[in-house]
């Protein structure tokens, strides 16, 4: 037996029921003096940002909060955190929230290390030196930006969804407690929780995918199918956030060390484009991806059908369909605004994410990614 040459890499991480409130002991173990916390007005309101702080001032440091992080931050939003990072002086900064908050966190803390500007990393690897450390404390179980060495921005110039991606932007810790996930919104736990089912279904299906990546794929399917529809059905339901939690962390693992690939590049156009946010617009394109690569990866598909605890004769398929109606994700993304005429400038950029493009375990061409957007509108 010859095994492919491969990599793994995870950064340190901490989980369990109220574990964030010890978040200060982490902070004094990494020396800092000046904490940046970077969440949104949406996690203020809900009185989790004070929580957190109040649990930082433990380690008897200084805080600064940034809550102005928009979703789906744009480049030029990320800059103005930035420039109020370095007039502070931080030394450690926070992310608390959905991916736009740590995605946002992890490159301050780079820019903190950094001269210059962000639009100068857009790219792979082009950070010269590590930042000051990070703590992320995921809030909704979705994106994995807390594993995962990636940032997406908005570039507006240019309207579409960009990545910052290096190996300085691994996390020092990812602080994962289900407790903070508790008041996520049901549409915001549907569309995160499938987009970390794709991420699982995505990095097992990857040609990427390896001996060690692939086990956390498979946990992190059976996880998420079997808590993600609890979860949005009763929010404050613990056990069903802990359950997607883990799920989560599982694929986000997966996806850090396997990549995703013809959902997520299909995706990027309806976001950059029309602005849908991450979450929803992999949900919505998932089945129909899926769909187009069914026929050459029977095998694949089968397992991973039987890891959802489908029914003897339904499909992976029809098993994904199934769990987005439950879970009210809509079915076309005609219902999200998408239009026929934009199917065309869709398939043009689609076809130009060779990142994520060339990870497909089956060659996808223009003509057949357009015919899957024609099929999902
Ligand atoms: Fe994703």
């Amino acid at each position: 037996m010859t095994i492919q040459t491969f990599s793994f890499l995870a950064p340190p991480v901490v989980f369990g029921v109220k574990s964030a409130e010890n978040i200060g002991e982490h902070i004094t173990r990494l020396g800092a003096r000046h904490v940046l916390v970077v969440s949104d007005r949406g996690l203020e309101k809900a009185g989790l940002v004070d929580q957190l702080c109040g649990w930082i001032r433990k380690a008897n440091v200084a805080i600064r909060p940034y809550l102005d992080i928009e979703p789906e931050p744009s480049i030029h939003s990320v800059r103005a955190c930035v420039d109020f990072a370095r007039q502070a002086g931080c030394d450690l900064v926070v992310g608390m929230g959905g991916g736009s908050a740590m995605d946002s966190a992890k490159v301050v803390a780079a820019m903190l290390g950094n001269d210059g500007d962000i639009m100068d990393y857009l790219g792979l690897n082009k950070i010269p030196h590590k930042g000051v450390p990070t703590i992320l404390l995921p809030t909704t179980a979705g994106t994995g930006s807390e594993i995962g060495r990636g940032s997406l921005f908005y570039v507006p110039e240019r309207q579409s969804k960009e990545a910052v991606f290096s190996s300085y932007m691994l996390t020092d810790l990812a602080l994962i407690d289900p407790v903070l996930a508790l008041s996520a919104p049901a549409s915001v736990t549907a569309s995160s929780g499938l987009d970390a089912l794709c991420h699982a279904l995505e990095s097992y299906t990857g040609r990427a995918a390896n001996p060690l990546s692939m086990p956390f794929a498979e946990l992190g399917i059976k996880w998420i199918s079997k808590w993600l529809a609890p979860a949005v059905a009763e929010g404050r339901n613990l056990e069903a956030r802990e359950g997607m939690a883990l799920g989560c962390l599982y694929a986000s693992v997966a996806l850090a060390n396997a990549n995703t690939h013809a959902v997520h590049a299909l995706a990027y156009p309806l976001q950059g484009k029309n602005r849908i946010v991450h979450g929803k617009a992999n949900s919505v394109l998932l089945p129909y991806v899926f769909k187009a690569l069914a026929p050459a990866l029977a095998e694949k598909f089968a397992e991973m059908a039987d890891w959802m605890n489908l029914a003897p004769g339904v499909s992976l398929v029809e098993g994904i369909t199934h769990l987005s109606e439950q879970i009210g994700i809509p079915a076309r993304m005609s219902a999200l605004g998408v239009t026929a005429s934009q199917l065309e400038d869709f398939t043009q950029e689609a076809v130009q994410i060779r990142r994520l493009l060339d990870n497909c375990p089956v060659p996808l061409d223009g003509a057949q990614i357009q015919a899957i957007y024609q099929d999902a509108l």
